[in-house]
């Protein structure tokens, strides 16, 4: 699987390149690096992690930036056709913290009409497993310029895209920081204490 997703991920880089995704592979290959170390210390499959959180975000080889609010959905038609359907799970999922309301998301997508098939396959996938939860934590672990914490992250999306209710965001990701300290018998931090203190200080 880890070989089909790099695969996958190098075909379609020059079009994530011509939409003008800034950072989208160094994104992508740090989310593939947190899944990767978590999943290893978690009695996972580390493979299987770095592959799903390599192509996480393969959505926007299609999806421009003013379409961000479908790239889950181009993202998991790319997987499909590509014969992946585990990756493609992860495209939808990935954006859907489980419990998250997201009432800002899904008004614009509403506005959009992509919520209803958003929907669909978000109940086909109820209740998420272990490396939906995987794949969600690392992407808020991972900028383009390198790993770091939740709460660090999670800063950078808040003055990004001004959402309006970051509290429940933030509550939802620190549940699933603590899920995976106690699945892996330590903080998830200190498997990256290097990287976060250099992506801080940097
Ligand atoms: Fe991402």
């Amino acid at each position: 699987m880890r070989d089909k997703a790099e695969d996958v991920f190098v075909r379609r880089f020059p079009e994530v390149l011509a939409i003008g995704w800034e950072g989208w592979d160094r994104h992508s290959r740090n989310v593939a690096t947190v899944a990767e170390r978590i999943a290893g210390a978690c009695g996972m499959d580390a493979d299987k992690a770095y592959a799903l959180g390599l192509l996480h975000d393969i959505g926007k080889s299609v999806s421009t930036p003013d379409e961000n609010m479908t790239h889950h959905l181009t993202g998991y038609d790319v997987l499909m056709a590509e014969g992946m359907p585990e990756a493609a799970r992860i495209a939808i999922t990935h954006t859907f913290y489980e419990g998250q309301e997201m009432d800002h998301f899904w008004d614009i997508m509403a506005r959009n009409g992509y919520a209803e098939r958003t929907q669909k396959l978000l109940a086909e996938y109820q209740p998420f497993d272990d490396y939906d939860r995987l794949v969600q934590l690392a992407d808020n672990m991972a900028t383009s310029w390198g790993i770091t914490t939740v709460e660090n992250r999670f800063c950078d999306i808040i003055t990004r895209h001004l959402l309006p209710n970051p509290g429940k965001n933030v509550k939802v990701l620190c549940g699933l920081r603590d899920y995976f300290s106690e699945k892996c018998g330590q903080n998830v931090y200190s498997l990256f204490r290097s990287d976060i203190e250099q992506t801080i200080f940097m």
